[in-house]
């Protein structure tokens, strides 16, 4: 996959009929939090409620299409210093690099574009291999296994934290 073809931006409604494409795959929603998207209704509720007013969620896009996403979000009060990352990918394009070249640009921004950020940390399934790979290749660190850390999907699920700080260098 040439990098030069994959770019970050905000959704637009317009994305509709790409998002569905990915967001209808019970694959790619499986380690999310959020359900599978299952009609272009439900689809354009979502970017119109959710997605776009997302202080901080970008399409990941090849050739300016949507196939993916990465959300950053920062919590409030005393613990604005840390946000939480999520991503996923269409299944077609996954093991090409994708992501981890998308990442890699938001790590890049985010702690210029987010007041008081100093921490990403990112939550991944014990079974999620590629994610963690992900993560790894990114340079985040692996800081610790959260036994029975929350619910995904009706189960509740071990979960390895990640962290990366704004000292850190993106890999
Ligand atoms: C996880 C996910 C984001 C990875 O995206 P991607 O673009 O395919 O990732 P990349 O190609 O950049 O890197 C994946 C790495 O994981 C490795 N990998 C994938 N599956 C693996 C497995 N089962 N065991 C070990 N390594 C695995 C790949 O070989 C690759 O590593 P390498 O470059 O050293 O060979 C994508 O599969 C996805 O969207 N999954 C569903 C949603 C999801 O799980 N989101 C994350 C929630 S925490």
């Amino acid at each position: 996959m040439d990098p030069s073809r994959i770019s970050l931006r905000p959704f637009k409604l317009s994305d509709v009929d790409d998002f569905l494409k990915w967001a209808s795959d019970d694959r790619v929603t499986r380690c999310l939090r959020w359900n599978t998207i299952t009609s272009r209704e439900e689809a354009l509720n979502y970017l119109d409620k959710v997605a776009i007013p997302h202080p901080w969620r970008r399409s990941i896009c090849l050739d300016d299409r949507s196939i993916g996403y990465i959300s950053i979000k920062q919590e409030a009060g005393d613990d604005r210093c840390r946000a939480h990352v999520g991503y996923a990918l269409a299944a077609e394009y996954w093991g090409k690099g994708v992501v981890t070249v998308a990442l890699k640009m938001a790590v890049s921004k985010v702690f210029e574009e987010i007041p008081d950020l100093v921490r990403l940390q990112a939550l991944v399934e014990v079974e999620n291999k590629g994610s963690q790979r992900v993560l790894e290749k990114v340079g985040f660190l692996k800081e610790g296994l959260l036994r029975k850390y929350g619910f995904c999907k009706g189960e509740i699920r071990d979960m390895f934290v990640y962290g990366f700080l704004y000292t850190d260098k993106v890999m």
